[in-house]
């Protein structure tokens, strides 16, 4: 497997906290790697870090054979590299397919173009009779398919999914896991942030686990669940 992305260092402080520090690991193509940690382990900043929204103090960023460490988000999204959002943000006023729409423009100029994309990725995502529906009138379970409908949208090399499946019911998050599979086999690299144990260790080949900002493991499902490191880390944070 070759890497898609490679991540060195990564360090981010705010003011005297340091959120994500000297982070290095990488996401082979085709890969579905899942990044973990207790509440504030630096997992989003992470994924903001990756895409641009924020500007990393130190270390590198490399996709495709690329450094982007200091590019802004919408060029680190034409390159193919795109997130979601922990907090999912429909345009409320905009159908579900003038959302998705947004994305595919990235790519695509034409909007009769933008438009035809706009619907095949709705279907991807289940929402093919939803495509008139404002963003705002959608339940949460559609707006979490419409937030990985607008990453799609914007046809991602690699797909950065931040809690997608968090609030769901138990038969929602099912769904939500036969999706992630079926992008994953129709060739998406996909990095995941789930606080949903299930999720992660049902879609994760690989797992990275961030504690306090810093890497302390990473390995399989198996590794990972054994590793007494990771289960002092949550069995810390499940007393607080
Ligand atoms: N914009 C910010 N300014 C200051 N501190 C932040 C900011 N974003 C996150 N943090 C802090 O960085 C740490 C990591 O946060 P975050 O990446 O959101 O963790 P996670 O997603 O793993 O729960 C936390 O201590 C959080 O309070
Ligand atoms: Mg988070």
């Amino acid at each position: 497997m070759s890497e898609l992305l490679q991540v060195r260092n990564l360090t981010k402080h705010f003011g005297g906290l340091a959120a994500v520090q000297d982070v290095s690991f990488d996401v082979n193509k085709g890969e579905i790697v899942g990044l973990i940690g207790p509440n504030g382990a630096g997992k989003t900043t992470t994924f903001s870090l990756l895409t641009g929204f924020l500007t990393p103090t130190r270390g590198t960023i490399t996709f495709a054979g690329r450094r982007i460490d200091n590019l802004k988000p919408h060029v680190i999204c034409r390159l193919g590299m795109t997130r979601t959002f922990q907090i999912v943000q429909p345009f409320p006023e905009m159908t579900a397919l003038e959302n998705v729409m947004m994305g595919a423009l990235v790519h695509h100029r034409n909007i009769d173009e933008a438009q035809r994309r706009g619907r095949n990725t709705l279907a991807r995502v289940g929402l093919a009779h939803k495509a008139d529906t404002p963003g705002r009138e959608l339940t949460l379970v559609e707006q979490k398919r419409l937030e990985i409908g607008k990453a799609l949208a914007t046809e991602p090399q690699l797909l950065l999914l931040d809690e997608v499946a968090a609030g769901l019911r138990e038969a929602e998050v099912d769904v939500i896991l036969d999706l992630v599979r079926q992008l994953n086999t129709e060739g998406i690299t996909l990095l995941i942030v789930e606080h949903l144990m299930k999720v992660i260790m049902n879609l994760s080949q690989r797992i990275v686990v961030l504690d306090f900002g810093q890497k302390i493991a990473e390995g399989s499902p198996a590794e990972v669940s054994a590793n007494p490191l990771v289960l002092e880390a949550y069995l810390g944070k499940e007393e607080d």
